[in-house]
């Protein structure tokens, strides 16, 4: 089955207003945090500084229309009965959770907590060692409160410390930080596993749906989608970051198995 992957430049506010509506099957989101200085701490141990992402700064008003805004967009492109997954820490979760609350027409599911067994160590030492983050799903009922959730996959194929194969899947994922081997098109400062955006696609989606992500980032989300038979959208403000989609999809369209992808690189 042939898959068309869409990489859109530039900032989603404004390119999610050409979507259609009800139009897409799942969104997954990893928005900014807000939570880059315009200085980020280093630490004499370790090469890790923390954010400094000029996309990351907001002013506290400003950060919460932000959000309003692209997720009401999303939920406009979204289908009856489809999902939107968001990832966030908590800087902007809770807002984000709120926010989602609400809007009229929308169930959350569910909450997951992602556990990092190797995450950063904490570079103050005066708090505990983050070392989660939290999505949220989300879906857009409309009257007959029907949501896609595939779950014999689920219990087949997630398996991890806590998750044993072939029994019902707990809201504590564990999955380490994104391995060097998945970074090899190029680095980005929060790309996110294959294996978590695998575990989202798999549970919400069926092979020939399509995928929006507002902030591609490097693509992880563009990159699922194709290995799993979906179509994708991605939008992305940073143009060396839609550089960087470019050149992971391409190399994975060019092995073997995803030859009948097609990919379109909208500026
Ligand atoms: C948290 S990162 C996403 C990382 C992504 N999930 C991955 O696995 O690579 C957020 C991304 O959104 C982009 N971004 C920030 N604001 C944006 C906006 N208004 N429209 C489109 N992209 C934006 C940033 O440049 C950054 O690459």
């Amino acid at each position: 089955m042939e898959t068309n992957h869409k990489i859109i430049f530039g900032d989603c506010l404004e390119k999610l207003k050409d979507i259609p509506d009800e139009s897409v099957d799942l969104v997954f989101a990893d928005p900014p945090y807000n939570m880059s200085k315009k200085k980020g701490l280093d630490w004499k141990f370790s090469k890790h500084i923390t954010m400094q992402e000029t996309w990351d700064i907001f002013g506290k008003d400003e950060f919460f229309e932000f959000n309003l805004k692209w997720l009401s967009e999303c939920f406009r492109v979204l289908k009856h009965g489809g999902s939107l997954w968001v990832s966030g820490s908590f800087h902007n979760i809770y807002q984000l959770g709120f926010i989602i609350q609400n809007l009229t027409d929308v169930k959350i599911n569910n909450s997951i907590v992602w556990f990092k067994p190797n995450a950063q160590p904490n570079i103050t030492c005066r708090m505990f060692t983050e070392s989660t983050e939290h999505l949220i799903w989300a879906t857009k009922n409309g009257s007959n409160q029907k949501w896609k959730f595939n779950y014999e996959d689920t219990k087949n194929e997630i398996e991890d410390e806590i998750n044993p194969k072939g029994k019902q899947t707990r809201n504590v994922w564990v999955i380490p930080l994104t391995p060097p081997t998945e970074k090899q098109t190029g680095p980005h400062p929060t790309q996110k596993p294959i294996e978590l955006l695998r575990r989202i696609i798999i549970s919400c989606s069926d092979k020939g749906d399509t995928i929006l992500d507002p902030f591609a980032g490097s693509g992880t989300t563009n990159l699922v989608a194709m290995q799993l038979g979906r179509n994708s959208i991605g939008i992305e403000r940073e143009r060396k970051y839609v550089e960087l989609i470019k050149k992971k999809l391409s190399r994975e369209a060019n092995a073997k198995l995803f030859k009948e992808a097609k990919i379109v690189l909208e500026s």
